[in-house]
């Protein structure tokens, strides 16, 4: 089983950071094949909304989202790992979820050709807010629990904590727990 991990925070060995670690040592101990992808060092710009890719499936701006395009469609599973940033999740995580656009037809259902590899997929989530209040993040769980629901994902888990100083999440035990979890369970057959 192949394992997708997304960082959304520019923040290298921050809080998303070494959560999404976690979660990716998880689903490793499961038998699964990890792979991380930090955002914040592509080049990924906004959608256009040009709409070519209703038709052809391909998105017209050539840039590093086309490889992980690739790498969503050949993964069974998607960790996110996410900062609240501003009560929303970071530009790179939102420009990366927005050009996912290209694996929808002009009626937002998936193109015949991707529906055998998104339907179903295992998505997780992971979000870290500075605010000891963990439901600050909310906004970004109804993002992916809509656009899960919107299209056939299985959103499998999301663990939200509380963590401001970069790598403070180290000595939270329980987060750190609750993502290995996370990572453990989405890997699960
Ligand atoms: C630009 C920016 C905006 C932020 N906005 C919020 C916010 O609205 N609410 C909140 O609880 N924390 C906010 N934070 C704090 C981060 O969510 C927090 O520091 C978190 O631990 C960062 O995670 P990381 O270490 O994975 O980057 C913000 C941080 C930055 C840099």
């Amino acid at each position: 089983m192949k394992v997708l991990g997304v960082l959304g925070s520019p923040r290298i060995g921050g809080n998303s950071d070494i959560l999404l670690d976690q979660a990716l040592a998880g689903a490793k101990e499961m038998g699964a094949k990890p792979e991380k992808i930090i955002l914040s060092r592509k080049k990924i710009a906004g959608c256009l909304d040009c709409t070519k890719c209703n038709e052809t499936g391909i998105c017209v701006i050539k840039d590093d989202m086309l490889e992980i395009h690739k790498k969503i469609l050949n993964a069974d599973a998607i960790i996110h790992s996410v900062p609240v940033y501003f009560w929303a999740m970071t530009s790179q995580m939102k420009a990366y979820l927005d050009r996912w656009c290209a694996f929808f037809d002009g009626n937002w259902a998936w193109h015949e050709a991707y529906k055998p590899k998104m339907k179903g997929k295992k998505i997780g989530l992971i979000t870290v807010c500075g605010d000891p209040n963990v439901h600050t993040a909310d906004p970004i769980v109804h993002s992916f629990k809509s656009t899960s629901e919107f299209s056939g994902l299985n959103l499998v888990g999301v663990v939200q904590v509380s963590a401001g100083q970069k790598g403070e999440i180290d000595k939270n035990e329980k987060a750190k727990n609750e993502a290995y979890g996370l990572g453990k369970k989405i890997a699960t057959p």
